[in-house]
């Protein structure tokens, strides 16, 4: 089949749709997507019958607040394929997100839905600034994990030439980066400052690369940590989201012009905003957790699923569709300290305001007695080496405490002596 390559049209014609014929597209694909599911998958068949709702009653987008919830949980039940709504033969790939514990999340595509996923990363590459031709950099890692053939197959679509490095092997990286001069990187951001420290090592200098455009996710990272990378290596820093359950990376992107958060692809997944304690549907703007409706999805269609990514919606700006604030962190990753609830990206603000600190840090959470204990490990800027340390560590510990209210012993530790990420980086080390 000859695929018409996005780079051909200016945009998809839906990127540039009013939002009435957005909203109208939309509602169709919705009530199409919980039939779906509802007929094909027995346990969510089982969750709205529980919930009294039938696929018949979503007669406008709103109506989609009354159907129940999906959660890991309900994927991990179906562990390994029972949440797919067709046919072992018509699944031609399965990804899976390794969690931290237990069992693996198991996704499925129809080749329908790897075309989409393609298309969809296609589209957000060029949103990102890259087009027709340019040669892309895939470091993240290639297997289960939906990072590589996820940003590979997109990057195809799209024309480009792909080089898949796949996670690791960072000298040879730094390597192939001088060598196929790739005008595109793609690499979680905690990869990426790997990937710096290993070119200053090897004095390479940054303004001899042909990279431009560096397309940054897979974990929450900051504008301080956009600032850090862009000023160090030259490039433009851009946020893609996305997640395995609801497809892999592109269900979200953020456009080069604006790089104001990542616009959703709200042809394909439906956003809503919840309270996460009540499950109540916040209004556009109001910080909650995020909650996706997938609108296309065939071998793996997932209603209302909750992402426990904390943010807010905000309305279009590059593009019609509505874009989320950076993410804050995952409710997972939030440390409850004396009743305060911290993310790991506030302290990384505070870290990176400091221009003698390198953006290496470790959380680690203990307690003593009945009180909660915060050690933040961090780096020196090589540049600060010989820098007094103490009223570095004692700037960082005030900045801390006005913004996150809590008191915080810093510990600097030598150059190189915090653990490396290679794909997405472990920061919290909650010991209680
Ligand atoms: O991380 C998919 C992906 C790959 C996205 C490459 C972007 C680039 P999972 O392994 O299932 O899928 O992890 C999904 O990672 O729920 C968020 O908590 C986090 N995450 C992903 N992108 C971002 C981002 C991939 N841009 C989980 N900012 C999500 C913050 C992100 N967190």
């Amino acid at each position: 089949m000859q695929y018409d390559k996005p780079s051909r049209r200016a945009l998809d014609p839906i990127e540039t749709a009013s939002i009435d014929e957005l909203r109208d597209l939309q509602l169709t694909r919705m009530q199409w997507s919980i039939a779906h599911a509802y007929n094909n998958v027995p346990a969510y068949k089982k969750l709205c019958d529980e919930k009294g709702v039938h696929p018949y009653e979503l007669k406008t987008l709103e109506d989609l607040s009354r159907f129940p919830f999906t959660t890991k949980a309900y994927l991990r039940d179906a562990y390994p394929f029972d949440s797919f709504a067709v046919p072992m033969n018509e699944v031609v790939r399965v990804h899976a997100s390794s969690g931290t514990t237990g069992k693996p999340t198991v996704v499925g595509y129809t080749q329908n839905d790897i075309n989409t996923w393609a298309d969809v990363v296609a589209r957000s590459i060029r949103a990102a600034g890259g087009h027709y031709g340019d040669k892309v950099h895939v470091s993240y890692g290639y297997g289960l994990f939906t990072g590589g053939m996820g940003a590979h197959y997109g990057a195809e679509r799209l024309g480009c030439t792909v080089i898949p490095m796949s996670g690791g092997q960072t000298e040879k990286q730094v390597q192939l980066i001088q060598d196929f001069d790739p005008d595109i990187i793609m690499v979680t951001p905690s990869y990426m400052l790997n990937l710096i420290d290993e070119m200053e090592r090897q004095n390479v200098d940054p303004e001899k690369l042909a990279l431009r455009l560096g397309i940054f996710g897979a974990e929450p990272w900051t504008d301080e940590m956009r600032k850090n990378i862009e000023g160090r290596l030259g490039i433009d820093a851009v946020d893609i989201y996305g997640l395995s359950e609801v497809m892999g990376p592109g269900v979200a992107m953020e456009c080069i012009e604006t790089k104001d958060g990542p616009t959703i692809w709200e042809d394909h997944f439906y956003p809503e905003i919840i309270d996460p304690n009540t499950g109540e549907v916040l209004p556009d703007g109001e910080y909650g957790e995020l909650v996706f409706t997938s609108l296309t999805k065939e071998a793996l269609p997932i209603i209302r699923y909750r992402t426990r990514d904390l943010t807010r919606l905000l309305p279009g700006t590059a593009r019609p569709m509505r874009r989320i604030d950076k993410i804050t962190g995952r409710s997972d990753d939030m440390m409850i300290i004396r009743g305060v609830n911290v993310f790991p990206t506030q302290i990384e603000e505070q870290i990176l305001k400091i221009p003698a600190l390198a953006p290496h840090y470790e959380i680690v959470v203990t307690k003593e007695g009945n009180l909660d204990k915060v050690l933040v490990k961090v780096e020196l800027t090589p540049e600060a080496q010989s820098a007094p340390q103490e009223p570095v560590s004692n700037e960082l510990a005030h900045h801390i405490k006005s913004v996150v209210g809590n008191s915080t012993k810093i510990e600097i530790v030598p150059t190189g002596a915090l653990p490396r990420s290679e794909g997405k980086a472990k920061r919290v080390f909650d010991k209680r």
